[in-house]
């Protein structure tokens, strides 16, 4: 599993791309360092009540972090995305983070594996903004993922959806790279601003 704290953003960074916007909270550990890395205004999309709770309670000090609950696939198209930093990370409602829940717990394969749904969104703002994808493994065996192969158990998508089309509407005008560390990033940057780095 990937984690936000292994990037190092710049300042010009998140001069640039001055909206921070993530999907799937988790244990709002992602939210918080985005936080710390001087993002002043911040949003996080979580399709499950209890873990938008949880972080909404843990980011209570913090008026600069907002928790939706919501669909991120959804929700993602109310949201200003021109000079927006992306952190894609929804996948699995309910599935670990304090929970025992089995992966396809959520029967809509459209809310359980939101992110091509999100890039379909995102495609039309190409080149203005930024985005960083966890867990690429779940859509592709092609690296040698650093984390080892997606387990079996947690692949729950149809093999005619499952890769990594949704790069290619960014390829013209953006910086499109590929990282094989933990569970597999995907870095997506419109040409000429600057990158964050990956910690290793
Ligand atoms: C890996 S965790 C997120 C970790 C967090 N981004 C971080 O950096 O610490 C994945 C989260 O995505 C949420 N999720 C799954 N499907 C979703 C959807 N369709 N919309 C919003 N959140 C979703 C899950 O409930 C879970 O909390």
């Amino acid at each position: 599993m990937g984690a936000l704290w292994r990037w190092d953003f710049p300042p010009q960074f998140i001069k640039r791309f001055p909206l921070f916007v993530e999907t799937g909270v988790g244990f709002a550990d992602g939210i918080v360092y985005a936080r710390e890395c001087g993002w002043k205004r911040l949003i996080s999309i979580e399709v499950d009540p209890a873990h938008a709770k949880r972080a909404a309670i843990k980011t209570l000090n913090y008026p600069a972090i907002k928790i939706i609950t919501g669909d991120s696939g959804e929700f993602l198209r109310y949201v200003d995305c021109v000079g927006t930093f992306f952190w894609l990370d929804a996948h699995c409602p309910g599935h670990g983070y304090g929970t025992a829940r089995d992966p396809l717990f959520e029967r809509d394969p459209d809310v359980r594996m939101p992110l091509q749904r999100e890039m379909e969104l995102l495609r039309g703002y190409a080149g203005h903004c930024a985005i960083l994808i966890d867990d690429l493994r779940y859509y592709s065996d092609a690296m040698d993922w650093h984390d080892g192969p997606l387990p079996d158990d947690q692949n729950t998508l149809p093999p005619e959806v499952r890769n990594l089309d949704f790069l290619e509407p960014f390829k013209e005008r953006c910086a499109v790279e590929i990282f094989p560390e933990d569970a597999g990033y995907a870095l997506i940057v419109p040409h000429g601003c600057p990158r964050p780095t990956i910690l290793r």
